[in-house]
């Protein structure tokens, strides 16, 4: 088939390249004229494990471009553009917007049923009542007659989203017309997962509850893990005898210091907007941000237990990454502890293998090492705040180590404290 998509982020440039590899023929639309290059040269305009052997391998099937015409030279449409927080929690639709009125205005010269796909993460009912009536407006066409509109949510982990396209769990697939649902049947039948075909509401849902639970599992775990600290007991045995029963499963219950990145935060916030504007009260969404806000100023009131005045003391990070394998920082939790610790008068210094050009965008006034030793070597104590494996192989002997990640390694330091252990 030929597919086009609009929005060449994570979500967008692993699609494509993916569907690239099945045998289609791709081609990407986005403003962005660095990425747009990027593409056309064969390099990964985002840094992610996989993806420059699959656009190497795959040269000649994928294009990139500015130009919404090539849509129309095109059979489907995946529309992955962004969908952060406005200041309240719910999400901007700004980027989904233009893509869909761009999308209908070159639909508008087209004669051919062409299928439109929404795989941006949006809040239930904005296909139909957001991306349709634009896209209607715009081609003076009729969805689900002269168009196909469908909602496809991505489930891919950032860093090994390139793994999680090959091997889903599952593909969702939330249609209403049947041409749609026949092309999109067409275009997922290499992969063997259970598929799911629901109405488009209940597919925008399905995405927002599996983020939603995946936030739960870890504030959870959290809580549980902060009254195990104050019990002196190992919360990490606690989770593997609880994950043990099949009716609860062992993943995502890595205690530590919360969860960041794209879309669990995003994601939880704007189902909270949701619910309030539908007048509900969501009690345990509320409590998972709460949980998860208050989790990585726990690894400072550690700290302040083993050095009371962080006035003039330098304190050492190590990872700023929201998690490994990214150069993402987006929600990282090293945010609210570095803005923490520089209010409390201490210097900073900071390595991290791939984020520190990002998080220097944020905090130019820290100091960036060129290893994690290096941070080790020259800190008053440590806080480990992502679990690079590289930070296995550090040497930590006499340090005050406060960890957040479980790094087994700094167990051998002066002091070492785990966060929820
Ligand atoms: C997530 C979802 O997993 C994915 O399905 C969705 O499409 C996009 O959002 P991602 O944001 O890439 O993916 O990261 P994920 O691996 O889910 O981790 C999110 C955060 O939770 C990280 O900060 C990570 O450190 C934290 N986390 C994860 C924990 O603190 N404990 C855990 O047990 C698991």
């Amino acid at each position: 088939m030929k597919i086009s998509i609009v929005g060449c982020g994570y979500v967008g440039l692993v699609t494509g390249m993916g569907f690239a590899k099945l045998g289609h023929e791709v081609t990407f639309v986005d403003l962005d004229d660095r990425k747009i290059e990027a593409i056309n040269s064969g390099k990964p305009p985002i840094f992610e494990k996989g993806i420059e052997e699959l656009m190497e391998k795959n040269a000649g099937k994928y294009k990139a471009t500015k130009n919404y015409e090539s849509i129309k030279e095109t059979d489907i449409t995946f529309i992955c553009v962004g969908t952060p927080s406005k200041e309240d929690g719910s999400i901007d639709l700004t980027f989904v917007r233009s893509a869909a009125s761009e999308t209908g205005r070159v639909l508008k010269e087209k004669d051919e049923f062409h299928v439109v796909v929404v795989k941006s993460t949006v809040i239930p009912g904005t296909t139909e009542e957001v991306v349709k009536p634009i896209i209607e407006k715009e081609s003076g066409k009729e969805a689900f007659r002269d168009f196909g509109l469908a909602l496809n949510p991505e489930f891919l982990r950032e860093g090994k989203a390139v793994e999680d396209f090959f091997n889903p769990d599952r593909i969702v697939i939330g249609v209403k017309d049947e041409r749609t649902r026949e092309v999109l049947e067409e275009l997922y039948s290499p992969f063997k997962c259970p598929k799911l075909i629901t109405d488009i509401k209940t597919a925008e849902m399905i995405k927002y509850a599996s983020n939603a639970f995946l936030a739960t599992k870890i504030s959870f775990a959290n809580e549980i893990g902060n009254i195990c600290k104050k019990l002196g007991i190992d919360v990490y045995e606690v989770f593997k005898g609880v994950g043990l029963d099949h009716r609860i499963n062992p993943a995502f219950f890595r205690a530590g210091i919360g969860f960041g990145g794209s879309c669990l935060p995003k994601d939880v916030r704007a189902l909270i907007a949701k619910a309030e504007e539908l007048g509900e009260e969501p009690k345990i969404l509320k409590a998972v941000i709460e949980v998860n806000e208050r989790q990585p100023l726990r690894m400072i009131e550690l700290l302040k237990r083993h050095i009371s005045s962080l006035e003039g003391k330098t304190i050492g990070i190590l990872g700023l990454a929201f998690k490994p394998d990214t150069d993402d920082v987006r929600e990282s939790r090293a945010i609210p502890i570095v803005k923490k610790l520089l209010k409390e008068g201490a210097k900073v210094i900071a390595y991290d293998p791939k984020a520190m050009n990002n998080f220097s965008k944020i905090f130019p006034q820290i100091e960036y090492a060129g290893t994690g030793q290096e941070v080790i070597d020259r800190s008053d104590a440590v806080l480990i705040v992502t679990e690079w494996e590289e930070f296995e192989e550090l040497n930590y002997r006499g340090k005050i180590v406060i960890d957040g990640r479980r790094i087994k390694k700094a167990r051998e330091a002066l002091v070492y404290e785990g966060v929820c252990w």
